[in-house]
């Protein structure tokens, strides 16, 4: 079994995930042509991972293949916010508003905030349904600050204004590797394959 079916239709969440783990085919869930409805109700990252994994499962109904499906539940909390967005990080400002524009409204939001108060992390919650229903949840996350102001192309979302001190430089102005060598998504995957390899389940 090395094909999963990535419960997303989040362009980069697929690009990183293929990234991180080039040992597996990674399908989205629309390549296979499966587009459940989805109703993100948890109030934690790892309740939403679980929620969207099961549900593309069960769209798979009698699997012949054996596909696992895989899930990412991420997003933003924002200390001087109240932890805000958090997991409605894709929801913030409208699902379909442009982040230049959710990324300035954050910025303004925080043009009181000095140094020490504009933390913030990247969190995510990997959550991994396999073919016969045992279920997989790992969690990480990526703490920064907010930036003063957005800079880079690479990434997506709030990579922008994402700060990450270790390196000096915004997300966005990282390459994908030095990214995903630090990122919330990069070691909860990395912490899921270690899962997926203790337990022999594939
Ligand atoms: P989800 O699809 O409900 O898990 O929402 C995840 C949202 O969190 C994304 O749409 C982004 O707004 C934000 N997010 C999560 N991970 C990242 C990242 O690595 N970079 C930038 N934004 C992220």
């Amino acid at each position: 079994m090395n094909t999963m079916i990535l419960a997303t239709k989040n362009a980069g969440k697929l690009r990183e995930v293929r990234e991180i783990f080039p040992e597996l085919t990674i399908l989205s869930m629309t390549e296979i042509g499966l587009d459940p409805e989805i109703i993100e109700d948890g109030t934690t990252f790892a309740e939403n991972a679980l929620i969207k994994a099961r549900a593309v499962h069960a769209a798979l109904g009698e699997n012949p293949e054996g596909y696992a499906v895989i899930a990412d539940d991420s997003g933003i909390e924002i200390d001087y916010m109240d932890k805000a967005p958090g997991v409605y990080s894709s929801r913030y400002l409208g699902e379909d508003t442009p982040y230049t524009y959710k990324n300035q409204v954050i910025l303004d939001n925080l043009k009181d905030a000095g140094p020490g108060q504009r933390t913030c992390r990247y969190v995510a919650a990997i959550a991994v349904v396999l073919a016969d229903g045992q279920e997989l949840v790992t969690e990480e996350a990526c703490e920064g600050e907010i930036a003063y102001s957005p800079a880079g192309e690479g990434g997506f979302g709030y990579d922008p204004i994402f700060y990450v001190p270790m390196y000096g430089k915004n997300m966005a102005e990282l390459t994908p590797d030095e990214k995903n060598r630090i990122s919330h998504r990069g070691k909860a995957l990395r912490r899921m394959r270690a899962c997926l390899q203790a337990g022999k389940s594939w």
